[in-house]
């Protein structure tokens, strides 16, 4: 994907937290993380929050930690669809020297959609992870 002028993607810092809630609620209405839950992997993972900044707006975010593991990513309902997804995941891809990988309920079509575009794999299920779905395990096999 060509680079996006318009888009740029820095740290989190704690003056997007309001943001980053409207985003999460809009994206997991069901199971949101809590304020309380982004600070602590602010804290925790200064280097792995990341958010992708548009003009005055954030359009999303990704959580990841330098063992590969992706802790979570969500694009602003108006900005999917325009490549964010792939600039924020792409971006871990490049901070982390292990292969990324994830879990995902099986019924979230679309983020395997997006992850299977992004040239992950699945490479396990978990019967009944989440209370009412299973989990996919997805790996990206690119650094192997
Ligand atoms: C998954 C998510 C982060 C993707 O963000 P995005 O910015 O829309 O992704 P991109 O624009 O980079 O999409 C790249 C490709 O992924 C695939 N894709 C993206 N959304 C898709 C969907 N709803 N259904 C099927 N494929 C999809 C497409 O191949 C797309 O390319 P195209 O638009 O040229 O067809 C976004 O849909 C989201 O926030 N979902 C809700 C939160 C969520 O489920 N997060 C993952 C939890 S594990």
């Amino acid at each position: 994907m060509a680079e996006n002028p318009l888009a740029a993607i820095r740290r989190f810092n704690k003056e997007d937290i309001k943001k980053i809630l409207k985003i999460e609620q809009q994206a997991f209405p069901k199971t949101p993380y809590s304020k309380g839950t982004f600070l602590s992997y602010a804290k925790g993972l200064p280097d792995g929050f990341l958010v992708l900044e548009t003009g005055t707006d954030i359009a999303g975010y990704i959580i990841f930690d330098m063992g590969g593991h992706v802790h979570s990513t969500a694009v602003k309902p108006a900005y999917r669809r325009k490549g964010f997804g792939t600039m924020l995941f792409m971006h871990a891809v490049s901070c982390v020297q292990k292969r990324l990988w994830l879990e995902v309920r099986s019924k979230n079509d679309s983020a395997i959609g997006f992850y299977h575009s992004v040239g992950m794999k699945t490479v396990r299920r978990i019967p009944s992870y989440y209370s009412n779905d299973d989990a996919l395990i997805m790996i990206l096999d690119d650094k192997s």
